[in-house]
């Protein structure tokens, strides 16, 4: 099976056919893969419910096409590379057939525990390879997955426990990142307290930690496979089962539980994997992402394996021992395809290009970036010093609610344009449409980015809460799924992404909801109001800026700390400004363009105020500014 596309008019045939006949188009890359039982049909769908089915009564496992169908052909082959945080201590070679071993114990294991399909079980754990083993034992099992980023708070990780009525959670002692040992499991265990439903935890053994562990409850992972068989049959699941649910911030305070399936999921990963990243057999390729988050379980683990390729996975950060970790690794493993985020390049821009010298980077053949958007300036010094000019630089448009890479060029095969995600893959129908909803055609033209036709692996719906995902998703224009980017289409043609239109912010290629943050801040006993905006930030690309009104002064780090505690360190405030007033209209909403332009030192020409309830509060905030 083999759906590269390797010229740009390959690329122009199935673009044009993926919307001639997308039934036929995605029946054919499906058909590429093992299925229990055949689908049905292929599609079928409508964007009011919304409702949208992909490969109608179609049964499979999404491991048996990860994992089993590759032992045949490739089973010697690394599947899973492992480096860890330490350049000391031994990296790890996983090949396909050790992995599908560990993963069918711990399939069984899991089994041994309690879990089967249908239940949650919630994964908060570091970057090790068990993390990986711990997403495809529950996709084998049927059991839905919810990854939680390991830098959250108890309290977000028990919100998400909550939401989701998880039975289990996957955890480790601690955590290894850079210089720092991170607790894990007392985390889990002070989340617990406000929790029902969880009844194992199983704890991956990696920083020797000490923990406590609750008799009846808690389970070391080694102990929970020892003596386990390595022979497990994957469960038969439908097509639009539940694979995993992945919460993610939006416009409003608390986080949705973003639900994909197995099937349209499986087969989208793997043909925007091969063809963005042009993956050719016997690559490496690298993405340095985590998997708490929607690219981790896209292109670290689902996309490649199910393509069969080497995907390494790195424990650590970008300036552990030095800032020249990524390009050390680079060149140890040899990495064909490296895929990162603005924010770490921007971050070891700063560092000069003193940490490359030592490096060849010659094993590079593609680079790419992913999570906000990428400035030009950023571009051009990924391009040439990482790049070294000669790697197409593949800067991918997504989000977790599209499952894959929706915009971005194809690595060598289309064109690319600094700072542009250039062209939709096949299957992707976006159009640029105006507040009234208007389609705004041709070159030249601003707006905000929908998609009017469905792809394998759109959001199904938001977990528990169906009316929440039309509402945010399917509501704002008839027919179409609204993105919350804004997009231009240039004169070539090309697109460039603008960022937000909602009340999302892009931190360090992490989405905040501002609301949430306000939420969080609000809990300080000595807040009364508070508004958070985004303000540009030369590494982070945003920052985070709140307004309070408070009762006392100087607690500014006391805040902070409560929104660690709320959230977790990624969500605090850069800047916080203590003022007396928020700028309200009279209808007692916050004028939210007034407080960013503030925030950005762009102050300049403020706008209409005179709608406001209290205009003189704007020089207050202005001279306050920090
Ligand atoms: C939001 C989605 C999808 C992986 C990681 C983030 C922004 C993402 C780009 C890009 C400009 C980008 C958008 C999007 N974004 N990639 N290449 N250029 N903006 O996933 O947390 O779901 O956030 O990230 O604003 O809506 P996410």
């Amino acid at each position: 099976m083999d759906h590269r596309i390797r010229s740009l008019s390959e690329y122009t045939q199935a673009y044009d056919k993926s919307v001639e006949n997308p039934e036929e188009f995605w029946g054919e890359i499906a058909s590429s893969f093992q299925w229990k039982k055949k689908w049905d049909d292929v599609l079928n769908w409508n964007f009011k419910g919304p409702d949208v089915k992909w490969f109608i009564n179609g049964k499979l496992n999404i491991t048996e096409n990860a994992l089993d169908r590759h032992l045949e052909t490739r089973g010697d082959q690394v599947a899973i590379l492992w480096e860890p945080n330490d350049p000391n201590e031994p990296h790890q070679e996983i090949t396909f057939q050790q992995l599908h071993e560990k993963v069918c114990q711990f399939s069984n294991a899991m089994k041994n525990n309690g879990v089967g399909k249908g239940d949650r079980v919630i994964i908060y754990m570091p970057m090790v390879p068990e993390a990986a083993v711990a997403m495809l034992a529950c996709a084998r099992i049927g059991a839905i997955h919810s990854v939680v980023f390991a830098g959250f708070s108890a309290n977000a990780l028990a919100d998400r426990i909550n939401d989701c009525g998880a039975k289990m959670v996957l955890t480790s002692d601690g955590n290894f990142r850079g210089a720092k040992t991170i607790e894990v499991k007392s985390v889990v265990d002070e989340a617990l307290e406000k929790t029902s439903t969880v009844e194992k935890v199983i704890v991956f053994q990696r920083t020797r930690t000490e923990v406590t562990m609750k008799e009846g409850r808690d389970i070391w992972w080694h102990e929970a496979i020892d003596g386990v068989s390595s022979e497990n049959e994957a469960e038969e699941m439908d097509s639009e089962d539940l694979l995993f649910i992945l919460y993610t911030s939006g416009s409003t305070g608390q986080p949705k539980g973003v639900v994909h399936t197995c099937g349209g999921y499986m087969v989208y990963t793997y043909y925007s994997f091969l063809n963005v990243f042009q993956y050719g057999e016997g690559d490496i390729y690298w993405c340095t992402a985590d998997i708490g988050w929607i690219t981790g379980h896209s292109y670290i683990v689902y996309g490649p394996l199910l393509a069969g390729a080497t995907t390494m996975m790195f424990e650590g950060v970008p300036t552990y021992p030095d800032a020249g970790r990524f390009w050390h690794a680079c060149d140890k493993h040899q990495v064909n395809q490296f895929y990162t985020a603005p924010t770490a390049i921007r971050a070891l821009e700063a560092h000069g290009l003193e940490p490359l010298e030592p490096y060849k980077l010659d094993s590079l053949k593609v680079i790419g970036s992913v999570g906000e958007p990428i400035n030009e300036e950023a571009w051009h010094w990924y391009h040439l010093n990482v790049g070294k000019g000669n790697c197409p630089l593949v800067d991918t448009w997504w989000q977790t609610e599209t499952g894959g890479i929706m915009i971005s060029a194809l690595a060598g095969v289309t064109p690319v344009k600094p700072a542009h995600a250039s062209l939709p893959l096949p299957g992707i129908q976006p159009i640029i449409v105006n507040s009234e909803g208007n389609e705004l055609t041709g070159k030249n033209v601003e707006g905000n980015l929908c998609i009017k036709f469905p792809w394998p692996s759109i959001l199904r719906t938001t977990y528990g809460d169906h009316e929440r995902c039309r509402q945010t998703y399917f509501s704002a224009y008839e027919n179409l799924y609204f993105t919350g980017d804004g997009v231009k289409r240039d004169h070539d043609g090309y697109l460039r992404i603008l960022g937000r239109v909602d009340d999302v912010i892009n931190v360090s290629g992490h989405r905040m909801g501002t609301a949430e943050v306000e939420n969080a801040i609000d809990e300080h006993p000595k807040v009364i109001e508070s508004a958070v905006v985004g303000y540009p930030h030369d590494i982070k690309g945003q920052g985070i800026y709140a307004y309070i009104i408070a009762e006392a002064d100087g607690i500014e780090d006391e805040i902070r700390k409560t929104v660690t505690e709320l959230i977790g360190p990624i969500a605090k405030p850069d800047k916080i400004q203590l003022v007396s007033g928020l700028p309200k209209t009279r209808s007692g909403k916050i004028m939210r363009r007034i407080l960013r332009k503030i925030a950005s030192g762009d102050v300049s020409n403020l706008g209409d105020t005179s709608t406001l309830l209290n205009p003189e509060i704007v020089e207050e905030l202005k001279s306050g500014k920090v």
